[in-house]
């Protein structure tokens, strides 16, 4: 751990701002907008190359039914996740928030802001509360071509900046602003370390993602789980199916037990994970992702404690368990449960209690200096679809599977 006193008053300033999020490691992604209407993934504008002037005659039909956005928050709620970050524009250019820089938004087509309802939302069920916002724009005149002619550059980054600064100064306190896809210009072009200053101006405590072409607070792994170096804060989003946004015929959804594995890496790793949801145009959620995050939700309720805060996990290694840590304590997550006796080979720290959550009934051990051997465990899965041992550790628990390989004895004795 790096003493804060040689930290620059940065890293001391993020240090500050990025302790809930930290803590939090879990969030939700929300992708809604125009395509939901169409309900083939949210590229459908350029993947099928429908004319501007056709795509628009959407907003038409996109008329949410009252307040979805609570159904949404009480979801994220109940899954365990502690923040949310929705799609305030996406690539297709339409706002969901109130601007006057166009008319192609929410307020000015179906009457309503439907960023400040989905604000209250979160809000109102006690989460953090994040924007996404697209660089790259499919509608507006000047998203392509700015990257060849210099007045159009101009204005679009007006419009941009212009945009970023209405939601940054329009709905309160901003914990998350989420850039993406920076298209076609680069962060210079773009402008986006004056973009910053203004955002962080505007809210001193908010937390800025890196696709904006600059680093800022953490890093995106996308559809993968990938720690960053030491130091560096990260998020894996990922889908539930393989669609961001509502693609009413993508069945190829994860099994809650692959999103808890997920979500175990992500913690044991130091990083966050953000789990999207793609809701129907009327706002609704698909049946499917209700029903996997009801299923997260009630594991996080017995074990959301192996999770929030966990710190970087040195122990990685075994073939039907992954882990955790806090402290000195060791969550053993097993997914596979093999069954009465086994054991995590190359743990290098000195066990001093097993407990098998969430109860905490102690569980019979031995240990040598290669591997623990827990006994007398339940001969099929205590709990599903994870279920998890609380190792108590001397010091902070380590792994050398290295160990285990070079010195373990070539003989036949038995140990
Ligand atoms: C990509 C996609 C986009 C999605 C995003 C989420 O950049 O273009 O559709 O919103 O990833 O990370």
């Amino acid at each position: 751990m790096v003493e804060e006193k040689n930290l620059t008053l940065e890293e001391q300033d993020r240090i500050r701002r990025m302790k809930w999020w930290h803590e939090a490691r879990f969030g939700m992604f929300i992708h809604w907008g125009l395509y939901s209407v169409i309900g083939r993934h949210e590229w459908a504008m350029e993947m099928e190359a429908i004319p501007v002037a056709r795509y628009e005659q959407l907003t038409k039909q996109f008329s949410p039914k009252p307040f979805p956005a609570r159904e949404w928050a009480k979801l994220a709620k109940r899954a365990g996740m502690k923040y949310m970050v929705m799609t305030t524009k996406h690539h297709e250019g339409f706002c969901l928030f109130d601007t006057h820089y166009t008319d192609y938004c929410a307020p000015k087509t179906c009457g309503r802001d439907l960023v400040a309802e989905y604000v209250k939302a979160a809000r109102s069920e006690g989460l953090r509360v994040g924007f996404y916002y697209s660089l790259m724009d499919w509608h507006h005149p000047d998203g392509a071509r700015c990257a060849e002619d210099e007045a159009a550059r101009k204005r679009f980054v007006n419009y941009i900046h212009g945009q970023v600064r209405e939601l940054c100064t329009n709905y309160g306190k901003l914990d998350i602003l989420w850039y993406d896809v920076n298209w076609p210009l680069s962060a210079e072009g773009w402008e986006s370390a004056k973009m910053n200053r203004m955002v962080r101006e505007l809210q001193p405590d908010i937390i800025i993602n890196n696709r904006s072409g600059v680093p800022e607070d953490f890093s995106t792994p996308e559809q993968h789980i990938t720690a960053e170096s030491a130091g560096r804060a990260w998020e894996a989003c990922m889908t539930m199916n393989e669609s961001w946004g509502y693609h009413q015929a993508d069945d190829a959804w994860k099994t809650p037990k692959q999103i808890i594995r997920n979500l175990i890496t992500c913690a044991r790793d130091g990083g966050n994970y953000l789990l999207n949801i793609g809701p129907k145009a009327d706002g609704s959620v698909p049946e499917e992702s209700v029903r996997i995050l009801n299923t997260v939700g009630k594991w996080m309720d017995k074990y959301g404690e192996t999770i929030y805060a966990a710190e970087p996990c040195d122990v990685k290694r075994s073939v039907f368990a992954n882990f955790t840590r806090k402290g000195t304590t060791l969550y053993v997550h097993v997914h596979f449960w093999p069954g009465e006796e086994w054991a995590i080979g190359g743990l290098r720290t000195g066990v001093k209690s097993v407990r098998l959550l969430p109860r905490g009934e102690p569980v019979e051990f031995e240990q040598n200096e290669f591997r623990v051997r827990f006994k007398g465990l339940p001969a099929e899965a205590p709990d599903e679809p994870v279920s998890v041992l609380a190792l108590e550790c001397e010091s902070v628990p380590t792994q050398d599977m290295m160990f285990v390989r070079k010195n373990m004895p070539r003989n036949s004795q038995l140990r």
